[in-house]
């Protein structure tokens, strides 16, 4: 049965991300990755020194003529017959509620891992984010021409601190300065690492070929050997059911700096990973074949700059053929949009893009009518669920300096919160306004546009508690009984559900104990 020209176009995307600890190489990696896509000329500008990166597009314009500034870019590059999205997850001092929900809008993404380090804090909470939606993950563990960890011991690291299996793609030879090249486990081919650079730093050379005893010393061909012996008969090899249902990664060792293993990286990808899933709605399930257009927003970018209110909203494309000048409907309002001016986000130079198929960005200019979590669609009133809330991290007291203007601030965070810039919590017991953001720049954000946009100047005071669980109960009268005997903890969210506040994880683990039919969440869908 061939498939129709949308499912076919939708077959071929394959929209990712990069989930890593600062410093472990995903910018590297990504230039590389670009570099493969023929976006030549990306390759040293996606870093420019001091200066937050972004991908050349029509974006740049836009940014340009309207100072907006982008946190997060999306990069579309065609390779192998596949035309790949990586969805960038501004990590680092950015960590944000945009950084999770970028991961609502991927279908696989790939986690790089110093080989020197493991897993590393930030890695081990994005991959959580990963997990809670089983995205399918391919681990590239990076600097081998370093000194490095043992590794199977990077291995047994993965296995035990992720409860993930390993099937390892490719084995080592040697690492730091005796790195000479990996051993390919299923062409049972020897990818030598070789000093071209740019895109020619491999050869591949047959393991029976009598010049790899000229290439590899013997010492290390021999060690070569004996892990292989071991690593194949203890460890899985891949399965692609596994791997698509989130229990296995592939592992593919390599250095992005010398481009090494990148392309089995990115063939990897091109051949496994899931091309745009079916998305939940809340009538039915929507396949990406439907010949109607179907999105979600999961990232609005407001404009800093007060003397405007544009904003550009980051809609992921679920199902049809997006056409430049669609009018989609506004499923929360019921209202029809004209998408005149969309940006495509390609990484080739002078490509006026016109369409778009499931599994592609596109940036919806607006005036703030489009928020995290809408739904935008050709026909029917669907709403696509799955673009939860997560539960802060950092909960903060908003201290106005004009009491006089509380009602002003009950308005402006609610409409930040809806926009999705914060989470805000209003404490049974006790007045005052409590924020949550799971990153430091969140804060700061909302503390310049609270002051810019709606002229009220506030300063933070810390609150004494290290995170938030939804609470629910199948039995209403035993969510009420709990409100009325913890009410001195709970707070409730924009929507009106309770939420508990917790003090340490002491509290927290205790609470749950003491109420055992109360569940509590750390995520909330968005409604
Ligand atoms: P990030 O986006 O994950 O934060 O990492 P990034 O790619 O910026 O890499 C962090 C540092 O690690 C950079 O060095 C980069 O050159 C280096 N690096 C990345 N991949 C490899 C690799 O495969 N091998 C080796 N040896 N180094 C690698 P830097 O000195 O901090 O920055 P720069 O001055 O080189 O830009």
């Amino acid at each position: 049965m061939s498939l129709s020209p949308i499912a076919d176009a939708a077959a071929r995307r394959r929209t990712f991300a990069i989930i890593s600890h600062p410093d472990a190489g995903k910018t590297t990696l990504t230039e590389k990755l670009l570099l493969f896509g023929g976006a030549i000329h990306l390759a040293g500008e996606v870093k420019a020194k001091g200066e937050r990166r972004r991908a050349r597009s029509d974006w740049m314009k836009i940014e340009q003529q309207r100072g907006i500034s982008v946190t997060t870019s999306v990069m579309t590059f065609e390779y192998g017959g596949c035309t790949f999205n990586l969805l960038d997850t501004p990590g680092h001092e950015d960590f944000s509620e945009d950084t999770y929900r970028t991961l609502t809008a991927v279908d696989s993404a790939i986690m790089v891992l110093d080989a020197a380090k493991g897993i590393e804090p930030q890695t081990l909470k994005l991959f959580e984010v990963c997990r809670l939606r089983d995205i399918p993950i391919m681990t590239f563990i990076n600097k081998l021409d370093r000194e490095a960890k043992d590794p199977i011991e990077l291995l047994d690291e993965i296995h035990d601190r992720l409860a993930l299996d390993v099937a390892p793609m490719n084995w080592p030879i040697g690492m730091g300065q005796n790195f000479r090249g990996v051993f390919d486990l299923a062409s049972r081919n020897v990818v030598l690492l070789t000093e071209g650079g740019g895109q020619g730093s491999e050869e591949v050379v047959p393991e029976r070929s009598s010049s790899l005893g000229e290439r590899v010393p013997a010492s290390q061909l021999e060690e070569l050997h004996e892990q292989l012996a071991l690593v194949e008969g203890a460890l899985p090899s891949f399965d692609l059911e596994s791997y698509r249902e989130g229990h296995l990664t592939p592992v593919f060792f390599g250095s992005a700096l010398k481009n090494f293993g990148v392309r089995a990286l990115l063939d990897g990808l091109g051949a496994y990973a899931p091309s745009p899933r079916p998305q939940p709605a809340d009538q039915r399930t929507v396949e990406p074949g439907e010949d109607k257009v179907t999105g979600f927003v999961f990232k609005v970018q407001a404009n800093m700059d007060p003397k405007h209110r544009d904003r550009v909203a980051f809609l992921r494309l679920c199902s049809g053929r997006f056409q430049r000048g669609m009018k989609l409907n506004m499923v929360r309002h019921g209202k029809p949009i004209a998408i005149s001016s969309p940006i495509f986000f390609f990484a080739r130079e002078r490509e006026i893009a016109e369409e778009a198929f499931p599994g592609d960005i596109i940036g919806v200019p607006n005036h703030g009518q489009l928020r995290v979590g809408d739904t935008l669609s050709e026909g029917e009133p669907i709403r696509f669920t799955g673009i939860p809330n997560f539960a802060p991290e950092i909960l903060m007291r908003v201290r106005l300096g004009d009491p006089m203007r509380a009602k002003h601030l009950k308005a402006a965070l609610e409409d930040l919160a809806e926009e999705g810039v914060t989470q805000v919590f209003r404490p049974m017991i006790g007045a005052e306004w409590v924020v949550g953001v799971v990153g430091q720049l969140q804060l700061d954000v909302l503390k310049t546009r609270l002051d810019a946009e709606y002229n009220l100047p506030i300063d933070f005071e810390s609150a004494p508690y290290i995170t938030a669980r939804w609470c629910d109960a199948d039995d209403a009268k035993e969510l009420d009984r709990f409100v009325q005997a913890k009410k001195a903890s709970l707070a409730s969210d924009r929507d009106g559900n309770p939420v508990y506040l917790a003090r340490n994880n002491w509290d927290l683990n205790r609470v749950q104990e003491d109420f055992p039919k109360i569940r509590f969440t750390a995520t909330r869908e968005r409604h």
